[in-house]
């Protein structure tokens, strides 16, 4: 069974409220727009109850099935926020806003859950409770921790949840997803280092802190190199380093650095971020400088459940035909704030392809609307499918 047909005379409906959306990007939590609009449509669509501002700016909409209502409630997630990049498309549709842009997809997978929303408000062609879930700040904000904070979960009796990413490099109309990690947990790090300031010539009188920032950096890729098991992945990525001065003769009295830890599993992330640790501590100590580190713990993994992830890559399969649903891609390093959802309740994250265009994040990429017509079938198939109609 292919696309949905009453989605495909969607498309161009859904694709235009897709570049409505891209013209009009907002960030992390400041996506009152976008939330307006959603919220304005599922009213329209006749959902049977619209919750706007769970998560600060977070949308719930519920549709009850034919049974009005009893029976399982399956929860399908998707995310409302932009990136601040430049857009450098020169599309009809590009952004309107300077240093704002849609550059990982999120109108796209905004529109396309709209479009399951609309079909599954007309037809309620299955026997439970359908809960459509737009957050916000899903680049780097934590909105989908946000909103189980808020108790969405337990508010919507929400028993399993499902999330959806389109993928640059997947062919249009296909899919893939795995079992287990599908993407990585990403903790943020801060170290500052001080030692003793002074003139370039007499160093002799200082403790230099360029060094000691440039030994730490250097000391810390052992740590995946050395005490992760190599059969295990991790990243430690050291991505600012500032001295206190922009002098050629100043031994900085300070030094910052700045980075990201990725890992897949959870207790990798622990032995990583205690070998980190020892290895900054210990390091500054070496060369006489004190340290501080704030280590945060971000997103954790992602983590597909195993049951929910055959029944996603089967609704996937109907959609799209078998030999066009992966069922072992391999995991990405990238992180995703889906994964609170998954902590919370068992579901499944999944690839939908978005062709050979630039890659997210970047400011040539555009999401495809070529997938919305299976983005949106494979959301309706999953509510009709996991909730059949008695
Ligand atoms: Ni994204």
């Amino acid at each position: 069974m292919p696309v949905v047909n009453r989605i495909a005379d969607m498309q161009d409906e859904v694709t235009a409220w897709r570049r409505d959306f891209h013209e009009n990007p907002e960030l992390l939590y400041d996506v009152q727009r976008t939330a307006g609009v959603v919220a304005d449509k599922l009213r329209a669509f006749g959902c049977d109850e619209v919750v706007e501002g769970i998560g600060q700016t977070g949308v719930v909409g519920v549709i009850k099935g034919r049974s009005n209502g009893s029976g399982k409630v399956v929860g399908m997630r998707a995310d409302m926020d932009a990136l601040p990049i430049d857009e450098a498309t020169g599309l009809p549709w590009a952004s309107r806003v300077p240093g704002k842009m849609h550059a990982c997809g999120h109108d796209g997978h905004t529109a396309m859950l709209l479009g399951a929303a609309k079909y599954l408000s007309e037809t309620r062609n299955f026997d439970g409770t359908a809960v459509v879930i737009f957050q916000p700040a899903e680049e780097g904000g934590g909105g989908g921790r946000a909103m189980c904070e808020d108790g969405m979960m337990e508010r919507f009796g929400i028993g399993e949840v499902y999330g959806m990413h389109n993928m640059p490099g997947i062919p249009v109309g296909a899919f893939a997803i795995r079992h287990g990690p599908m993407m990585a947990s990403a903790d943020l790090f801060s170290i500052r280092i001080e030692g003793v300031g002074g003139h370039a010539a007499r160093p002799h009188q200082c403790i230099d802190t360029t060094l000691v920032g440039a030994q730490i950096v250097t000391a810390l890729q052992s740590v995946v190199a050395r005490n992760v098991d190599p059969i295990h992945s991790a990243v430690v990525s050291v991505t600012s380093f500032r001295t206190g001065t922009d002098a050629f003769n100043v031994i900085p009295q300070t030094v910052e650095l700045k980075g990201t830890v990725r890992t897949l599993d959870p207790d990798v992330r622990a032995s990583v971020e205690k070998n980190f640790r020892r290895v900054v501590e210990s390091t500054a100590v070496a060369y006489g400088a004190k340290v501080e580190v704030e280590y945060r713990h971000n997103y954790p993994v992602t983590v597909n459940h195993a049951a929910q992830t055959d029944f996603a890559a089967g609704i996937a399969a109907q959609v799209a035909g078998e030999d066009r649903v992966d069922l072992g891609v391999a995991p990405l390093l990238g992180a995703e704030d889906f994964s609170f959802m998954l902590n919370e309740r068992p579901g499944a994250f999944i690839f939908l392809g978005n062709g050979d265009t630039a890659a997210v994040h970047h400011p040539a990429y555009d999401f495809n609307d070529e997938a919305i017509a299976f983005g949106c079938s494979y959301w309706a198939r999953l509510a009709e499918t996991a909730m059949p109609a008695s």
